[in-house]
C-alpha cells in the first residue's frame, strides 16, 4: 500500500521546483493530485505525472486570492470525492529590496501571496479535510522567517508569518484531526533561485553556494518535497504545529569564524 493510495491532494505553486517536485512525488505514491499555480508550469508537471501513470490535474490560480484558493479547493472535491491534503507551497521571492528601498506595493504582495495564501489555503481546506476525519495542511516557509540574513525584510516577514500560522492554525484546529506543519527550505535550487545556481555554475563558484551550512551544498527540490510529503503522511501522525528547517544545518548556529572552532573534525 503506498503512503497517498486515492488521497486527495492540493499542491500550490506545482509548475516549478519544490511544488513540482511534490506532486510528482505524492503522484508517485498513489496521490491524485490538483497542480495549482499562476503559470503554464503546472500543465509540464501533470503530463509528467501522466506520463508515469499518476492521476493529476493541472488548474490555473493566484493563491492569494480567496476566490482562486476556493475554486481550487472545489475543483478537489469535485474531481476527487474530497480533500485529503493541502501543501500551500506558492510563494515569490520579491527580490532584495532593503527597508528603504521596499515600497508599500511590494511589500503588500509579497505578503498577499507568501502569507494570506498559506492563511486562505488553511481557512478552505481545513474544512473539506475536516470532513475526511483525518488530514494534513504543510506551509511552506523559509528558514528567512527564522532569522534575518536570508532574504529582504519583506520576505523574511512574511515567512515568520508562514511560521506562527502553522502554530496557531495546528491550535484552532483542535479535535478535528487535521495537521498543520511548516517546512523552512534553505537555499533550494528552484525557479526561484536559479540566477544565483547559474551565476555560480557559470563562474566556477558552485563551491560557495551552501557553503555556511554543515553540508556545504544547496538543496535540491526533491530533498524538500521529501520532508513535504513525511510531514503530510500518516508517518508524521502526531507531528503538529511545527516549522522544520530543511537547510543543511544553517540554522543549527549563531554565525562564528572558522577560527573560534578551531580545528574542524575532517
Ligand atoms: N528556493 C529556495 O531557496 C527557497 C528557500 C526557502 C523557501 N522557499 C519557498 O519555497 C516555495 C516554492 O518556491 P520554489 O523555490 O520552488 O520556487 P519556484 O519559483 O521554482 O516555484 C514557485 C512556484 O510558485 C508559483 N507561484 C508564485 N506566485 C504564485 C501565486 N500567486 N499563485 C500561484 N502560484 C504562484 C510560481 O509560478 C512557481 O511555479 C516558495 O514559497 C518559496 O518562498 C524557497
Amino acid at each position: 500500500m503506498m503512503r497517498f493510495q486515492d488521497k486527495s491532494i492540493i499542491v500550490t505553486g506545482a509548475g516549478s521546483g519544490i511544488g513540482r517536485a511534490a506532486a510528482t512525488l505524492f503522484a508517485a505514491e498513489g496521490g491524485r493530485v490538483i497542480c495549482a499555480d499562476k503559470t503554464d508550469g503546472a500543465d509540464a508537471t501533470v503530463q509528467a505525472i501522466r506520463d508515469a501513470g499518476g492521476t493529476a490535474e493541472a488548474v490555473r490560480i493566484d493563491a492569494g486570492l480567496e476566490e482562486d484558493v476556493q475554486r481550487v479547493v472545489a475543483l478537489a472535491v469535485e474531481r476527487f470525492g474530497g480533500l485529503d491534503i493541502m501543501f500551500a507551497n506558492a510563494g515569490i521571492s520579491g527580490g532584495m529590496a532593503n527597508i528603504f528601498d521596499t515600497d508599500v506595493a511590494l511589500i503588500t504582495e509579497v505578503l498577499r501571496v507568501n502569507l494570506i495564501g498559506p492563511y486562505l489555503a488553511i481557512k478552505h481546506a481545513a474544512p473539506e479535510i475536516a470532513k475526511r476525519g483525518v488530514g494534513a495542511i504543510v506551509l511552506t516557509a523559509s528558514v528567512a522567517g527564522i532569522r534575518s540574513g536570508a532574504g529582504s525584510p519583506a520576505y523574511s516577514a512574511s515567512k515568520a508569518g508562514v511560521i506562527n500560522l502553522a502554530k496557531t492554525a495546528a491550535q484552532q484546529l483542535s479535535g478535528s484531526n487535521v495537521r498543520v506543519n511548516a517546512i523552512c527550505p534553505g537555499l533550494t535550487e528552484t525557479g526561484m533561485t536559479k540566477p544565483t545556481f547559474d551565476y555560480a555554475r557559470d563562474a566556477g563558484k558552485m563551491d560557495r553556494v551552501g557553503r555556511l551550512n554543515p553540508l556545504r551544498r544547496g538543496a535540491q527540490p526533491e530533498e524538500l518535497a521529501k520532508v513535504a510529503l513525511f510531514l503530510a503522511s500518516d508517518d508524521a501522525s502526531y507531528v503538529n504545529g511545527q516549522a522544520i528547517a530543511v537547510d543543511g544545518g544553517l540554522s543549527s548556529s549563531h554565525p562564528v569564524t572558522k577560527q573560534e572552532y578551531g580545528r574542524t573534525a575532517v
